[in-house]
């Protein structure tokens, strides 16, 4: 038996990568598979929280019980994110936005000529950040980082940058963790302190985080 741990949390969760649009046969994306956040969301569900997963373009089914919204690109990912903010006891923010678009989009195939070309680019909304700028107090709001050096550091930076209560820094450095990989490990960063979770798979993973939060959020209670 599953203990009910998150029943009556509303819990909102982003997943996988955004797809920014070139040209009608173009984008660019990154190597986000969203296995974790997909992880996460079912594990949520399975302890009794009410879950809304907004998820960029993946390979992976939604998962049952969880309201699963669709989207391409950051800018929608952003509106549909603020739309379901404000009722969100918990807020996760695993997915992979790009932090730039194509300036422009072009209506159609862009045609090679010449032997090169430029891209012009337009920073996306940092929506965790904006997330931050307009939270609940009594909300906890989680974000990720991938990081290939001084971990702890650009955690915990990131951690008061964007007024987190909570960030999860994975270690893209190495093949066993991060993008595309089955298995994960953490280093999960809060003002307290840094708890160091174990290597394996990505859901018991997204089991060890929500006992994570679930402390968290007892512990300011208290
Ligand atoms: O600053 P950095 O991109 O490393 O921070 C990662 C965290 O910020 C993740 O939780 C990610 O979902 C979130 N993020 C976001 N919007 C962006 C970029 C990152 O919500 N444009």
């Amino acid at each position: 038996l599953i203990e009910q741990d998150l029943r009556g949390e509303k819990i909102l969760v982003t997943a996988g990568p955004t797809r920014e649009p070139l040209d009608p046969a173009r984008f660019l994306g990154n190597r986000s598979s969203g296995k974790m956040g997909y992880a996460l969301a079912t594990a949520a569900r399975r302890r009794g929280g009410d879950v809304i997963l907004v998820s960029g373009p993946t390979a992976l089914v939604a998962p049952h019980g969880v309201e699963t919204i669709r989207v391409n690109t950051a800018e929608e990912m952003y509106a549909r994110v603020m739309e379901n903010a404000s009722a969100a006891d918990i807020i996760v923010k695993s997915a992979a936005v790009a932090d730039f678009r194509p300036e422009n989009y072009v209506e159609q195939k862009v045609k090679k000529e010449g032997a090169s070309m430029s891209l012009g680019l337009a920073r996306n909304p940092d929506i965790l950040f904006e997330l931050g700028k307009g939270r609940r107090a009594d909300q906890l709001l989680v974000g990720f980082a991938a990081e290939s050096e001084n971990i702890v550091d650009h955690g915990r930076s990131k951690l008061e940058r964007k007024k987190l209560d909570m960030i999860a820094v994975n270690d893209i450095s190495s093949a066993q963790t991060g993008f595309e990989s089955d298995t994960n490990q953490l280093f999960v960063i809060t003002e307290d302190g840094v708890v160091t979770l174990p290597l394996t798979t990505k859901n018991h993973t997204a089991n060890l985080l929500l006992d994570q939060m679930v402390k968290h959020k007892q512990d300011r209670v208290l």
